[in-house]
């Protein structure tokens, strides 16, 4: 927001209070908000929207709900290992009393600011209703963490950790698991980042893939909490911002997998090092390209069987609504070229760049997802929670469209496999599309020890939890 727009929004807020005040005789809220002016906003914000301090105007009250008796006991003792101050010995009673009336009335949504809500931040506010979720039969989606703003990639630790990636939060998140193992706590790993999307871990080393630069969190199961320190990996990598942004993975042999993007919609960069999957060492050494022709893949994953490399590839833009397709392509050896810029979808020559090439001369996918349904991250599930039928498989996670007309994308996957040839292409969850609102967009998906199924959210920031009952 521009100052004198937050100006604009202080002053039509603060002006609301003071004529809500003059309605009521009492009490007065006029005089509690200069009071909050006085000894409160310096934490919690002119507005109550948060700083240091919580936001006062939110569903998510730590000392219970925002009655006016919880919040003259909180306000009066103070949180002091929170450094939340005890306003009793600063203020009297009936200060407190009024300060009360004041956030309460703001609670209930009575001195809301002025500002209008965004579609996103509602996502990030409300949790969507549950039940407007569809799984299939026996299965159930809950809330795994809340509060994890922009989470993308994800990787699980052996002792259940998640590490989750984001993009402009800039933050690196630990999700630890409660002691119910139904919910997680978050807790921040590391900020200040440029879009550390990427997350995998090698050695019990947590590798972070930024825009510019891989950075490596030794030891990262006893340290996540301690603001842990990192080395940055000695490798050099194109760093455009245009599908810059680097999931990375570790192999089944032991090396890292990175990606980078076609720095652009369309155009040719056969002879650069972009839209090229790579790997190296751990150590950063020994960089090769393992896989060419690939506009922008955010997502792979190594079959727990064949060990093989499959990778989804988000098509390109400006061919209309219905073509070319997302793709999902299978890369088992070094070398193989999956066609960008020269053919899309494996059946769509580029109008501009196709110039007497064939799609023939590529690697078709093995599944065409759908036109800009942004498939991102994947997983092969190998848990032993869901019924056999559903192990080995492929789980997408589709981010949905931007810039399609009708709204596509926007569920989870399952894509069935036979002896690694693709059988089926169903929905697994949908719902994060209700009407045309989104509630949710789809990210990464992985698995937890106990077999049950997670799913970042990045509009919503937040991770959901699939389970199976058989009910
Ligand atoms: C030095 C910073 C600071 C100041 C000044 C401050 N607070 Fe707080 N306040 C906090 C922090 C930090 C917390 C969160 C404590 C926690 O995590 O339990 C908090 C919590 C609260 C809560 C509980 C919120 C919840 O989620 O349940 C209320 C209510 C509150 N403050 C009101 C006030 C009022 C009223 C004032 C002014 C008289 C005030 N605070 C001044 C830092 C501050």
């Amino acid at each position: 927001m521009k100052p004198s727009t937050l100006r604009a929004a202080i002053a039509a807020s603060v002006a609301a209070i003071a004529s809500l005040a003059a309605q009521a005789a009492e009490p007065d809220l006029a005089a509690a908000e200069k009071i909050y002016q006085a000894n409160c906003a310096v934490c919690h914000g002119v507005k109550m929207e948060g700083g240091f301090g919580p936001s006062l105007g939110d569903h998510a009250w730590r000392h219970g709900a925002p009655t006016k008796a919880n919040l003259i006991k909180v306000i009066g003792e103070g949180v002091p290992d929170k450094q939340m101050p005890r306003w009793s010995t600063a203020l009297s009673a009936s200060q407190i009393a009024l300060l009360a009336d004041l956030i309460a009335a703001n609670g209930a949504g009575a001195a809301k600011p002025a500002v209008a809500l965004t579609p996103e931040a509602k996502a990030q506010r409300d949790v969507p209703d549950l039940s407007g979720f569809k799984l299939p039969k026996g299965f159930h989606i809950s809330v795994y963490a809340n509060q994890v703003a922009a989470a993308r990639s994800m990787v699980v630790s052996d002792s259940g950790i998640v590490y989750v990636g984001s993009r402009k939060a800039g933050k690196v998140y630990a999700l630890v698991p409660r002691a119910d193992k139904q919910t997680a706590d978050v807790v921040t790993v590391a900020e200040g980042l440029e879009n550390p999307i990427g997350v995998t871990l090698l050695n019990g080393a947590l590798y972070v893939g930024e825009i510019s630069r891989v950075i490596r969190f030794d030891n990262i199961d006893k340290r996540y909490a301690q603001k842990p320190s990192y080395e940055v990996v000695k490798v050099s990598l194109p760093n455009d911002k245009w599908h810059g942004e680097k999931v990375i993975k570790a192999g089944p042999d032991g090396k890292l997998y990175i990606p980078v993007g076609a720095p652009c919609n369309v155009c040719d960069v056969e002879d650069t090092r972009s839209a090229k999957i790579y790997r190296m060492n751990a150590d950063g050494s020994q960089l090769e390209e393992y896989a060419r022709g690939v506009r922008n893949t955010v997502g792979f994953a190594f079959h727990p069987v064949t060990k093989v490399l499959w990778f989804t590839d988000n098509g390109r833009d400006e061919m209309g609504d219905n073509t070319p397709s997302c793709e999902l392509n299978v890369a088992p050896k070094a070398g193989m070229h999956f066609g960008f810029p020269y053919c899309h979808g494996g059946v769509v020559p580029d109008p501009a760049f196709a110039k007497g090439r064939s799609c023939e001369e590529f690697e078709p996918p093995v599944a065409k997802l759908g036109p800009h349904v942004a498939p991102l991250g994947l997983t092969f599930y190998t848990g032993k929670q869901f019924p056999e039928a559903y192990r080995n498989n492929v789980y997408i996670a589709e981010h949905g469209s931007w810039n399609r007309t009708t709204k596509s994308g926007y569920s989870v996957r399952l894509i069935t496999l036979y002896n690694s040839k693709v059988v089926t292409d169903t929905a697994f969850i949908d719902g994060f599309l209700r009407g045309e609102e989104v509630v949710g967009r789809p990210v990464d998906v992985a698995t937890l020890p106990d077999g049950s199924m997670i799913v970042s959210d990045d509009y919503g920031g937040r991770v959901y939890r699939v389970t199976y009952d058989g009910k």
